[in-house]
């Protein structure tokens, strides 16, 4: 029989909705769309889905309880009927610009043919990295920057946490003549190897759960979109893969914890800038040649 799924609003305004996209995602929805005021989401129905709308309410009022900005929550859930499940959640997908110069398309539809554009192709229905998140934006927003920057000259890069490998494919179609991406969850790096082949990158792009401390070469351009808490422990290891003069990208950062990060790699590292995208931050770093 084929499965029903259920979909469930959340309208809070504005500022927790990456929070919030992260909640249900972490509860096993395939698919968030974000609104202007909220986000819908989608679960497959199951036997718990009592307790699993017990415990996304318990989550959401916390995360809004965090943010000063956002209203109180309105959740609604409804059925929807197998045979409208394709359309009630494609429809709402459109191609979306990130940045100056990319459009973030899924499989199904006609990328857009503008000139200059640089094409990602991403399933929205997987896991992190589908080009939505404000974390990723702000990384794709620094490495145009980074490639302006570098115009004209060759450069090579590695991408932490590729999770989907968008960052890597964003890397490809930047000009990177050279681009290694790890993630230490095998999921991930299957799914970014998908990614990689529907985008026609993957034979400049060096794909595996490699460890970062057992990388011992450097890069130009560095990228790491994982968590404050993993970027401080994992600092040492960042620092020594960028050449010197080069740059690091860095994000998936609370902008609580900003400081922090920016203190942590002070010491090598000048910040050029910094982006605030509703709760996040991404930063752009240089390393003191
Ligand atoms: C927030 S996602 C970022 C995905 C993608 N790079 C993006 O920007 O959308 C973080 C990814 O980092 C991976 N990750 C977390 N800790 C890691 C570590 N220590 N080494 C390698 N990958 C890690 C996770 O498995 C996940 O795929």
């Amino acid at each position: 029989m084929a499965q029903s799924w259920l979909q469930l609003s959340i309208r809070t305004g504005a500022a927790s909705i990456d929070a919030l996209s992260n909640v249900v995602i972490e509860r096993g929805s395939p698919g968030v769309v974000l609104k202007r005021d909220g986000l819908d989401a989608f679960f497959p129905t199951s036997h718990d889905n009592a307790a699993l709308r017990r415990e996304i309410r318990r989550s959401v009022v916390k995360v809004t309880r965090l943010n000063s900005r956002a209203a109180s929550p309105r959740l609604q859930w409804k059925f929807i009927k197998p045979e409208n499940w394709e359309q009630s959640w494609k429809r709402f997908i459109k191609p979306r610009r990130v940045g100056k110069s990319f459009w973030v398309t899924p499989p199904w539809l006609e990328p857009p043919k503008f000139r200059r554009r640089r094409v990602i192709v991403m399933d929205p229905g997987m896991a992190f990295g589908t080009g939505t998140h404000a974390t990723t934006r702000g990384c794709m927003e620094f490495l145009e920057v980074v490639a302006h920057k570098l115009a004209g000259k060759k450069f090579t890069a590695l991408d932490v946490g590729t999770g989907s490998g968008i960052l890597s494919i964003a890397l490809a179609l930047l000009g990177a003549t050279e681009i290694w991406a790890i993630d230490n969850d095998p999921v991930a790096v299957k799914v970014a190897g998908e990614n990689l082949r529907a985008n026609r990158v993957a034979e400049r792009i060096r794909l595996s759960e490699k460890k970062l401390v057992a990388i011992r070469r450097t890069f130009t351009v560095v990228v790491a979109n994982l968590t404050a808490e993993t970027m401080v422990e994992l600092a040492d290891a960042l620092k020594k893969r960028v050449t010197p003069a080069g740059y690091l990208v860095l994000s998936g950062i609370l902008y609580q914890q900003a400081a922090a990060v920016v203190r942590r790699f002070a010491e090598n590292f000048r910040l050029i800038e910094r982006r605030r995208k509703r709760e996040w931050v991404t930063l752009l770093l240089r390393r003191k040649a």
